[in-house]
């Protein structure tokens, strides 16, 4: 493992345990180009892969058909502007006005360990779990560097890749389009996955074929949003949840993104990802730099559920920070379901009885407690109690729920200003929008311009003032609205363009003061559900929170998209009232808690208020969450079956580390008839141990064989699976642990 430089090939070859990548040197002039990412390779010299030996050759044999070699080579870096057509990751604009450059090999270095990323969230590992290359590449016409680094874990089949931009010239550069990464490969009849949606409805799997010209995804909404998401999977046409090569692409960023894949003439696959260029102009004066988000690509020879467990094992492993990372989280009730803004001092202290009654550990108090704020139509940016509603204050009110037995958090929504608010009567310049155009409003309100250094001050210093002035141990960080009308008060005309990622950069900083200032809050993220849910934050927040659609069966989808990508210790997931707020259904409660296990798990409804046949049901819900946290949190994620393919039923199980044992989750959507019990393979399992089936909730049908005191090889239940009887009525759970016997 690790990366070697082969001087007489001039290749690069950075192995991981089950895969090789490799890049290398070509031509005279140095072009960087890319050979190879699959499974493990031991000889390195995969160079041919580049076809230089072919028409159009090199341009030192051919420089007459120059052109035709760029657009053919599979380039590490393609640039814009001299001939290669297709999709490219880096473009400027010159004080003159031109927009091409070139990029050829100047130096490297390889390093043990991996550096951070300056003012991003970036994924990290000491000089024994990883080692870096860094391959300087020049225009020396412009005199611009471009440093492109790639890391590799020793621990998971990934290449972490990033560039830094560096002008070394004497006048000023525009950078309009920074990629974080590419991969040009052949398209051997791939097909490519992406997540979509919209609020409530997020990240919905979405297979097809790839075909000739661009397919891509992106956001210019100023957050990764609920609509795309910056992630794209390439696979076998044939790959399925066990078989095939995929290589996945996710971006360590919570802004405007593009994801895309470009399959030309000759059918070879670019596929890129990285800030999205539209509204994206950054200026570099002589001596600055640049530097662009990490794009992580991991690659499985056993089909997405290989490449599903390495996302999760790197993201928990390397990438989320928190005291909490490897902790069970609180059992919270959070009471924005149970309350919207109708809530005060007493109310809140009645559910926190209530709570500590069935054992939940925490309350978390949402949106409304600060300003004048009785509806979503003010004070945002107001960061004070509203003694009308808490009186005594909210260290009295933190203290009695303390008392209580429970610990106490509390919702924020930092980058907001409301028309309404004396922060706006005060600094209407604080909003971003444009001079002399009345800015747009989504949800009654504006964006913070957080591109201030004093607007990040003065929104920092309400935050931590509010923490400090009570035992407040966990924060909902909340976003509710994309950006738009994009001007800055400050920015002059030829940096306006830096706008987007500005913004974004602050989010980080300001997140960054408060992990540090508070090292044991538990933050979750949120953004009106699940707008932000990308590895930016997770380096932030060990959670965030998943959807405003608290359905269990709008979960199934929701979740299983999430979870294709995301661990599941990150994915928040409340068990909330019925009819349910977002869709009016009504299922049953045991199966509310079972697709809630799957994630933080918690409670959001009023529990003075609910049916006392669900609340007599929370104590052993909860009893349930600390018997199998640590296996959901840690072990390998597992998918069976897939709801929003068959429209029938969903299935996924987690296989602990060691394989001793597995939980495995089966949701029936609608009743059946008269039909056969379901056959599930299960996954993951060691064929060699045996196991016993524990029906959860005493679900077993002694009839069917179920519940009795067999015990199988694990070799069984995942070659011939087992059966699960059809449950009687709709949106019925099962919910089976598996023991090593
Ligand atoms: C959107 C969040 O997703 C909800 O959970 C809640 O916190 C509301 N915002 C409050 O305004």
């Amino acid at each position: 493992m690790g990366i070697t430089f082969y001087e007489k090939e001039k290749l690069f070859k950075l192995d991981t345990p089950g895969a090789s990548y490799v890049c290398g040197i070509f031509d005279k002039e140095g072009f960087l180009g890319h050979a190879y990412f699959g499974p493990g390779l031991e000889e390195p010299d995969v160079g041919y892969l580049c076809r230089t030996q072919e028409p159009p050759y090199v341009p030192a044999v051919n420089n007459r058909d120059r052109l035709a070699f760029y657009d053919s080579f599979p380039f590490e870096y393609p640039t814009h502007g001299l001939g290669d057509y297709r999709d490219d990751c880096l473009a400027v604009r010159t004080a003159a006005g031109n927009t091409a450059l070139k990029l050829t090999y100047a130096s490297h270095e390889i390093i043990a360990g991996k550096k951070p990323l300056k003012g991003l969230p970036a994924t990290f590992g000491d000089a024994d779990q990883c080692t870096t290359l860094e391959v300087l590449l020049k225009d020396e016409i412009l005199g611009l560097e471009v440093i492109l680094s790639y890391s590799v874990f020793e621990d998971v089949d990934a290449v972490l890749r990033s560039a830094r931009i560096v002008n070394r010239g004497n006048e000023e550069i525009y950078l309009t389009k920074v990629m974080s990464a590419c991969l040009d490969m052949d398209n051997e009849s791939y097909d490519i996955i992406t997540l979509h949606g919209s609020w409530a409805r997020e990240r919905h799997v979405n297979r097809r074929p790839l075909s000739k010209g661009t397919q891509r995804v992106s956001s210019i909404r100023g957050e990764s949003g609920h609509q795309e998401h910056p992630f794209m999977a390439i696979m076998d046409h044939n790959a399925d949840q066990t078989m095939g090569n995929v290589w996945g692409i996710n971006l360590v960023y919570s802004g405007n993104f593009v994801a895309g894949c470009y399959v030309n003439q000759f059918d070879s696959l670019r596929a890129y990802i990285g800030i999205n260029p539209e509204d994206f102009c950054w200026k570099l004066m002589p001596g600055e730099e640049f530097t662009a988000p990490e794009a992580v690509i991991v690659y499985s020879d056993t089909g997405l559920g290989g490449m599903t467990r390495n996302f999760h094992d790197l993201y928990r492993n390397h990438l989320i920070r928190s005291a909490y990372k490897d902790k069970k989280r609180p059992v919270l009730i959070n009471n924005w379901e149970a309350t919207y803004f109708d809530f005060d001092t007493d109310k809140l202290l009645a559910i926190a009885d209530e709570a500590a009654k069935v054992g939940i550990e925490m309350l978390v108090m949402d949106d409304g407690w600060f300003g004048y704020r009785n509806s979503d139509n003010s004070s945002l940016g107001d960061w004070k109690v509203n003694e009308s509603k808490l009186k005594g204050g909210l260290k009295y009110l933190v203290d009695e729920v303390n008392r209580r037995g429970l610990k106490f958090g509390i919702w924020f929504e930092p980058e907001m200003i409301s028309p309404d608010s004396d922060l706006y009567r005060a600094h209407p310049d604080w909003a971003i929008r444009i001079a002399g155009r009345e800015p747009g409003q989504a949800r009654e309100q504006y964006v913070l311009d957080l591109s201030r250094p004093e607007v990040v001050e003065h929104t920092y210093g309400q935050i931590s003032e509010v923490l400090h002035s009570a035992n407040i141990e966990y924060v909902k960080w909340d976003m509710n609205r994309p950006l738009a009308d994009m001007g800055s008060a400050c920015l002059p005309a030829d940096r306006m363009g830096e706008l987007f990622h500005r913004y974004v950069l602050a989010v980080y900083e300001l997140q960054e003061r408060l992990v540090s200032d508070f090292p044991n809050l538990l933050l979750e993220n949120c953004s009106g559900g699940g707008a932000r849910f990308d590895p930016g934050m997770l380096y932030y927040s060990p959670q965030i929170w998943c959807s405003d659609d608290t359905d269990a069966i709008e979960r199934l989808s929701i979740q299983e998209g999430t979870a294709m990508v995301y661990p599941l210790s990150a994915m928040g997931a409340h068990v909330s009232d019925c009819p349910n707020h977002a869709v009016g259904r009504v299922t049953p409660f045991r199966t509310r808690g079972y697709v809630a296990l799957a994630g933080t798990f918690g409670y959001e409804l009023d529990v003075t208020r609910i049916p006392e046949e669900d609340r007599s049901m929370i104590p052993s819900q909860i009893d349930m969450y600390h018997k199998y946290n640590d296996l959901v949190r840690m072990g390998d994620y597992y998918r069976m079956a897939s709801y929003s393919e068959n429209h029938e039923f969903d299935c996924y199980m987690v296989v602990a580390k060691d394989k001793s044992e597995a939980l495995v989750t089966f949701i029936q959507v609608l009743g059946r008839v008269n039909c056969h019990s379901r056959r599930i393979r299960l996954q993951g399992l060691d064929p060699g141990l045996r196991y016993r089936l524990e029906y959860v909730d005493g679900a077993a049908d002694e009839s069917k064989g179920e519940g009795t005191d067999r015990t199988y090889l694990g070799e069984t239940l995942m070659k011939a699976g087992l059966l699960i009887r059809n449950p009687r009525g709709d949106f019925q759970g099962r919910l089976i642990h598996v023991v090593e016997a």
